[in-house]
């Protein structure tokens, strides 16, 4: 029998309906649209209004979308994955309840967080559960509620982030298509320039904590910015080395959405042409573990079978890495 690889056979999505534009954010903080765009490429991004609602929500309606465009049985499903950096709540994983409510009632499911890398993490996990015969139907979810935890008066990070999410599914494959090849890295020194200060087992919530605003994102946007774009570039850049690919062999670069400057630094390191280079964050701003499911959402029409995708993220922590996978079917 040849070789198991996990490739994806079918992509879903959902964003809030409500949009929050660089022009509202000038009423909010002290801030101005040719700011945001020149030093981000942010234009406007969703935010998730429904009260009482969290990250299943967005995660829920993603992968119904999928379910809906690829006629999945949700039965059939071995494993649901939640990335997200926002799940609903501590110690209950997200993704058990999101399981559960689109009927994926034979799978187990589990969450996963690396901050901006949560995607790119789990689509490994998912594909070693496939490449190992265990599983069949693997379903990842990169969905995060980022306006839970963003100070709207922090201009330094309200400007950023975004609400989303997107969904992916892995299956066998037998002609060699799916994930080729990854790289995946992390660094600790990562964890003083983003991070939530309280809430978790270190500083527990507290009056205190909550009248210091130590439940809101804080970033050093600098140093975070310089790490991003070495790291990132670095691994995008290997990836195709080991793999003897050249900038003609890349048909598109899938990168996390979270400054415009950080992917064209990438893909100009990679020596890939703008118009391979995949963006959408003027839409969405950064969606953390949505950005990647969202761009192979908003531009699957364009892929074709055996296209060569260089996936590639950085995130808080440090985490970072790059994946190399191969399309597994053109849409009609
Ligand atoms: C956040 C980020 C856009 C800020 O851009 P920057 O060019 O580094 O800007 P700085 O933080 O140095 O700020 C430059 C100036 O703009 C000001 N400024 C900051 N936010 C502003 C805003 N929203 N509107 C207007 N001015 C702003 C600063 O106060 C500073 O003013 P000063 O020079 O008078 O002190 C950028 O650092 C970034 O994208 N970092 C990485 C983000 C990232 O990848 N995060 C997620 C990883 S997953």
């Amino acid at each position: 029998m040849s070789k198991i690889t996990a490739a994806i056979t079918a992509v879903g999505a959902y964003v809030p309906d409500f949009v929050l534009t660089n022009q509202l954010l000038e009423t909010m903080v002290d801030t101005n649209d040719e700011w945001i765009t020149s030093r981000t490429g942010i234009k406007e991004r969703r935010i998730l209004k429904e009260e009482n609602q969290g990250t299943s929500f967005l995660a829920i309606k993603a992968a119904e979308d999928l379910l809906k465009k690829s006629g999945t049985n949700p039965a059939e499903i071995d494993l649901v994955l939640v990335a997200s950096a926002t799940p609903d709540m501590p110690v209950a994983a997200t993704a058990v309840y999101v399981a559960t409510k689109i009927g994926a009632v034979n799978a187990f499911a589990y969450d996963l967080q690396a901050a901006c890398s949560s995607f790119l993490y789990a689509m490994s996990n998912a594909a070693a559960y496939i490449e190992s015969g265990r599983y069949k139907k693997v379903l990842v979810i990169g969905a995060d509620k980022m306006s839970s935890i963003i100070d709207y008066t922090d201009r330094a990070t309200c400007i950023i982030f975004g609400d989303g999410a997107g969904a992916v599914l892995f299956e066998p494959n037998f002609e060699g298509l799916g994930l080729q090849d990854e790289i995946l890295r992390s660094d600790g020194i990562g964890r003083d320039y983003l991070k939530i200060e309280a809430g978790g087992s270190i500083l527990p919530a507290s009056h205190e904590t909550v009248d210091n605003k130590q439940h809101y994102v804080f970033q050093d946007g600098k140093t975070v910015f310089k790490y991003a774009v070495s790291n990132m570039a670095d691994v995008s850049e290997k990836i195709m080395q080991q793999n003897n690919l050249s900038h003609d062999d890349v048909n598109w670069l899938v990168a996390h959405q979270a400054n415009k400057r950080i992917i064209d630094a990438t893909a100009h390191r990679m020596g890939v042409d703008e118009s391979k280079v995949l963006i959408n964050i003027e839409k969405y701003g950064n969606t953390t573990s949505a950005t990647l499911p969202l761009l192979l959402h908003d531009f699957e029409h364009l892929f074709k079978k055996g296209d060569n995708i260089i996936f590639a993220s950085f995130g808080g922590g440090f985490t970072w890495g790059s994946i190399y996978l191969k399309w597994a079917y053109t849409k009609n």
